[in-house]
């Protein structure tokens, strides 16, 4: 009798996304007679508000009964992503759009009734998007700024009008012209004296004596990037400093040694060169 009923509630007041009613207390029945059996849809610590409203807003009767065996009894009222700009706005042509994103997949990230995550993400942050980038995994040393504020803090997820998603400003080129603005990025966090002093006793450790070595590699309309020698995200050696890194079709050793007083590198573009800071 209740399913019944809950069919014929279907078939009469099936809504269309652009007359959906909030709080009617008919359909906040029909929910309360889907979530006897369904109440883990809503019972989540992050709940969709949509889901909060009804089931009936995305879910449709095929008119067939449910639940029974090898009919299915409801079918979406649309196609993810067609489905979510019913309510969301759909992502801005972004000149720097996240793949999985432009392509519209977005339950690969989000759980469309609830989760255990903001933002209703399939899993926490850091380990969703280490799912799919797994290269990134298993470095002995990972920047802080991954410690302390994850992917995000440098990332958009959905897309950004910076390159590679990126919260600010940071050059794609090898040899950028060396401004502050191009490396916006690094500067959010870092000190701007790092890359513009040319004589400091505090503003790096990268210094020969009290001159400045981050300032002698980057500076004027060729500078250099700071990818050359670090890698953003994590290395095996310290200061992030990479153990080879591409340059032409050769991927070129670093060979850096850190000292107590400096360090020592041998790379490709120059012979072995040591700095001392005292
Ligand atoms: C008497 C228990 C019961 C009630 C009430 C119930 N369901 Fe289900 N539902 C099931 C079972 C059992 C399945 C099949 C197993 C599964 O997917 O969880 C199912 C499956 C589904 C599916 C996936 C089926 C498919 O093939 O697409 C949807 C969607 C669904 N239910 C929506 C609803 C909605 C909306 C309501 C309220 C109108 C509702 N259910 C009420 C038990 C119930
Ligand atoms: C904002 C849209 C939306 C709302 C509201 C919604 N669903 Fe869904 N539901 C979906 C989508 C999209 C899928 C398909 C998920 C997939 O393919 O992974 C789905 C799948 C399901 C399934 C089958 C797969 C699974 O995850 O178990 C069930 C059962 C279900 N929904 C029940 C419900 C119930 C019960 C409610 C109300 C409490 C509800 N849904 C509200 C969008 C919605
Ligand atoms: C019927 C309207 C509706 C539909 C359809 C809908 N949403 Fe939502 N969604 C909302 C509302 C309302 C909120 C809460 C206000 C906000 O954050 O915009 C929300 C919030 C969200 C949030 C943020 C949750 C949080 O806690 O930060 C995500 C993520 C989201 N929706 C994803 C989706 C996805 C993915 C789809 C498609 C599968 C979808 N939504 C379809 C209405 C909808
Ligand atoms: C690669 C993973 C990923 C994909 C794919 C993805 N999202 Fe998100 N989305 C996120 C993350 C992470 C957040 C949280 C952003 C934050 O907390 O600043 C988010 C936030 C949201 C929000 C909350 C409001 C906002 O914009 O911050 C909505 C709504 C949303 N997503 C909808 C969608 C829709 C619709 C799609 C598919 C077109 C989609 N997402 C695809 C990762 C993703
Ligand atoms: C479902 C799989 C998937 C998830 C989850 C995912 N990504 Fe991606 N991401 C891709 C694909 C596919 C590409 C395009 C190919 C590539 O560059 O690897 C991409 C590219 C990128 C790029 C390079 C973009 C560019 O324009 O150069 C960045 C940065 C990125 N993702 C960051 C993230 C962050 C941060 C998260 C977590 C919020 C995340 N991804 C989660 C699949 C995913
Ligand atoms: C300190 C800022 C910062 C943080 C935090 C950060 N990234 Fe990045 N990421 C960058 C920069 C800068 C680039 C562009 C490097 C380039 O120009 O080649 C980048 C590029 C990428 C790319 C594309 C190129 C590649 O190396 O594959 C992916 C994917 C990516 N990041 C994923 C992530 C993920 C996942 C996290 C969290 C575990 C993360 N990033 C955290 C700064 C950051
Ligand atoms: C969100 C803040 C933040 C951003 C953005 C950021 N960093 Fe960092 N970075 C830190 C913190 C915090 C530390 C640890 C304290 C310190 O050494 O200043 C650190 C340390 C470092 C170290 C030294 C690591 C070590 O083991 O001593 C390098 C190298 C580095 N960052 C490079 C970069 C580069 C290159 C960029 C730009 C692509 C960047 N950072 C952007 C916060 C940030
Ligand atoms: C030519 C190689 C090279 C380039 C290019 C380079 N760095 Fe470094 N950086 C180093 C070395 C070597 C160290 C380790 C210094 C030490 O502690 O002995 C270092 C250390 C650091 C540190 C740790 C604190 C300090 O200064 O001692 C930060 C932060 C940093 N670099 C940021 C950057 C940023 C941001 C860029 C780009 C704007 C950049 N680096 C470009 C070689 C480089």
């Amino acid at each position: 009798m209740i399913l019944f009923i809950i069919e014929i509630l279907i078939l009469v007041s099936t809504p269309t996304p652009s007359d959906i009613r909030w709080h009617d207390p008919v359909r906040e029945l029909f929910m309360e007679e889907c979530i006897d059996c369904h109440g883990d849809k809503i019972d989540q610590n992050v709940k969709h508000e949509a889901v909060e409203n009804g089931c009936d807003i995305c879910h449709e009767s095929t008119g067939e009964p449910h639940p029974e065996d090898g009919v299915s009894g409801f079918k979406l009222v649309d196609h993810t992503p067609d489905l979510c700009y019913y309510c969301h706005d759909e992502a801005e042509a972004f000149p720097s759009g996240h793949q999985p994103v432009m392509e519209g997949k977005c339950l690969s990230c989000h759980d469309v009734h609830g989760s255990a995550n903001q933002a209703l993400m399939i899993l926490p942050e850091q380990e969703l998007c280490l799912s799919c980038h797994q290269k990134l995994q298993g470095k002995k040393i990972l920047h802080s700024a991954i410690e302390d504020g994850g992917c995000m803090i440098c990332h958009q997820p959905h897309g950004s009008e910076f390159r590679g998603l990126l919260n600010e400003r940071y050059p794609a080129e090898e040899y950028p012209v060396a401004s502050i603005d191009s490396f916006g990025l690094c500067f959010m966090c870092h000190d701007t004296d790092l890359m513009e002093a040319e004589e400091t006793e505090w503003a790096t450790n990268f210094r020969e004596g009290n001159r400045n070595l981050h300032q002698l590699h980057i500076n004027g309309v060729k500078g250099r990037n700071c990818k050359f020698c670090h890698n953003m995200h994590g290395s095996d050696q310290e200061f992030l400093i990479e153990d080879q890194i591409p340059f032409g079709n050769w991927e070129m050793q670093m060979n850096f040694i850190a000292t107590e007083e400096g360090g020592s590198c041998l790379p490709g573009c120059h012979g072995k060169k040591a700095y001392k800071r005292l």
